[in-house]
């Protein structure tokens, strides 16, 4: 389904370049997984929380040219590092980056899928600000669900006070989830973890 060669090699090179210089990417079975939701769910308009250099971006709009994204990042190497990225790629008319903090961000469009791969402490925020952003049957997936294997850990067995306090907000994340009424969500075992929380048609 990617729209060509060059694009696809072009994505593997934004990828190695962004594991190089340590900048955090979804995992390939996260990517592979959301590729195929937004094939299969026939996905036009996207919301990302986190664009980093537009890795995960990319691997969206290369599956269709009628398929959108509107991205936001609050780092500005990152930020800067993505819009090039974009314009290499060919793919900028398609994208709205945008620098500010999410939270900071109003938004007024609806949007099919909303991705939220931000500060993982604040999915609650993001999730309760962008909500209204969703088409209805639209559908909200979080990254990270897991914190790489710490959100099942013993809390006496993180040292880290910080670690052990972001560990808590996802926890709180998972029963926000979990007690949610407007929306069916389902924790899937892929790549870090992800929560998928489709939208009832009927709010
Ligand atoms: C895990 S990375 C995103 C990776 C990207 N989605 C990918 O897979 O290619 C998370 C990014 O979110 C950004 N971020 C964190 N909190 C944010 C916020 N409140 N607003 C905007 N960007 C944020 C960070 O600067 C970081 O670049």
């Amino acid at each position: 389904m990617i729209i060509n060669n060059e694009l696809e090699t072009f994505i593997k090179q934004v990828k190695k370049e962004a594991l190089e210089m340590d900048i955090p990417i979804m995992e390939d079975d996260t990517i592979n997984y959301i590729k195929k939701y937004i094939v299969e769910n026939k996905v036009k308009r996207i919301l990302e929380i986190g664009t980093a250099v537009g890795y995960s971006g990319l691997n969206y709009l290369s599956l269709d040219y009628d398929i959108s994204l509107v991205t936001i990042e609050r780092d500005e190497n990152r930020y800067l590092k993505a819009l090039q990225n974009f314009k290499e790629a060919g793919l900028e008319s398609r994208v709205d980056i945008i620098f500010k903090d999410a939270l900071e961000v109003d938004i007024n469009d609806k949007f099919d899928l909303i991705i939220l791969d931000g500060a993982k402490g604040q999915n609650i925020n993001f999730f309760n600000k962008f909500k209204k952003n969703l088409e209805p049957n639209g559908t909200i997936i979080t990254d990270n669900m897991y914190l790489h294997g710490y959100v099942n850990k013993d809390e006496e067995d993180i040292t880290s006070r910080n670690l052990r306090a972001l560990v808590r907000k996802i926890k709180d994340y998972h029963n926000f989830l979990e007690e949610n009424e407007e929306y069916d969500s389902e924790i899937l075992k892929i790549g870090d973890g992800i929560a998928v929380s489709v939208k009832h048609n009927n709010i």
